[in-house]
């Protein structure tokens, strides 16, 4: 198949529908944002406490042609404008990734453009190109998100080395049940991070510090938690929020910042919906020493920008994907 190549102002559609959000972005260049455009299914889940695989691919399935369109109309692109298909393969929820997939593969099909599957984890880090900052390498990655916590040190475009995970709970699942054992609702990040501005850090909480491993673990502080709860020993949820928040930063902070100085990074970047988190952010910027990368919030929580950044570099380096590419729900980055 012969595609159409001109090397300036490529133009990548990214799709993105791997758990609860379902969006479409146009991404020039792998850095420009022309349009992205998401629809979130947060309240419809809330109910539930959680994402219902079932209902969130019948949610994709209703909104992912008008999201698309949208993303069209924002970037004020035709079909013909665009040189290839992005979108997300994995990890995630496989009825979720199979309806972006499929619509991707529509696309690409119909117009005779490259398609590029996309790892959602790879996606948040490219999120970092769209700060509009210089990104060096090597860097740090750490991908917070609710599904990860993971310490990557990124030597080039698509090397990656993973230094560290969780070995429980991942950041962004810890502060979604330290938010239910608080009755703060669903999700739960935001919800915290909103709480921890109103109240002080003064309830004693246990870090995991596994010590001579980049690995990370939540379970513990988020038992310890629940622990305080059942013995009625929360009198302000305010500072409980805080004090979870700040036993979780301190531990995601102080371990990436070691082995970002052990690696000798040039910079850190920051992933994942948890990345957009407040306090996280503060305290790395301060306490990090060197160049610290933090996309915009909007572009921490799961987007399709991303995946259209990193859908231009995955296909700049040649790795396009087969007409019958699969969705691959469990997915590694290295
Ligand atoms: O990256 P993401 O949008 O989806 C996944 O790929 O998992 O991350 C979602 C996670 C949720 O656990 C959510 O509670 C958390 O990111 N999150 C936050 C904040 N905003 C979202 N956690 C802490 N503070 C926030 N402001
Ligand atoms: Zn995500």
């Amino acid at each position: 198949m012969h595609f159409r190549y001109n090397f300036r102002r490529m133009k990548i559609l990214g799709i993105e529908s791997s758990c609860d959000e379902t969006a479409a972005a146009v991404v020039e260049d792998g850095v420009k944002i022309l349009s992205n455009q998401i629809v979130s299914q947060v309240e419809i889940h809330a109910r539930y406490g959680g994402v219902v695989p079932e209902v969130a691919s019948r949610q994709h399935i209703l909104s992912i042609i008008p999201i698309l369109e949208r993303a069209m109309l924002e970037a004020k692109v035709g079909w013909s404008d665009l040189n290839g298909v992005a979108v997300t393969n994995g990890p995630g929820l496989a009825g979720s990734l199979l309806v972006g997939a499929n619509v991707a593969k529509a696309v690409a099909m119909a117009r005779g453009l490259p398609l590029i599957g996309v790892n959602h984890l790879e996606g948040h880090i490219y999120a970092n190109w769209l700060a509009g900052i210089k990104v060096t390498f090597p860097a740090l990655c750490l991908i917070v998100s609710g599904g990860h916590s993971d310490l990557v040190l990124m030597r080039d475009h698509g090397d990656y080395y993973m230094l560290g995970r969780t070995r429980d709970d991942a950041a962004g699942e810890a502060f979604d049940k330290a938010a239910r054992i608080l009755g703060l609702g669903y999700p739960g990040g935001p919800a915290i991070d909103k709480a921890a501005r109103e109240g002080a850090a003064t309830i004693k909480l246990p870090r995991a510090w596994l010590k001579g491993s980049y690995d990370f673990s939540f379970s513990g502080v988020k038992t310890a938690l629940l622990q305080l709860s059942e013995k009625g020993e929360i009198p302000n949820i305010n500072d409980a929020a805080a004090s979870f928040q700040e036993a979780v930063v301190e531990v995601l902070v102080t371990k990436t910042i070691e082995a970002a100085k052990e690696y000798r990074v040039r910079q850190i970047l920051v992933a994942g919906g948890v990345a957009s988190n407040k306090a996280l952010r503060n305290r790395l910027i301060e306490k990090a020493g060197m160049p610290v990368v933090i996309p915009p919030p909007v572009l921490c929580t799961d987007n399709a920008a991303m995946i259209a950044a990193c859908g231009y570099y995955r296909f700049m380096a040649g790795k396009t994907s087969n007409p019958d590419m699969d969705v691959i729900p469990s997915m590694k980055l290295a």
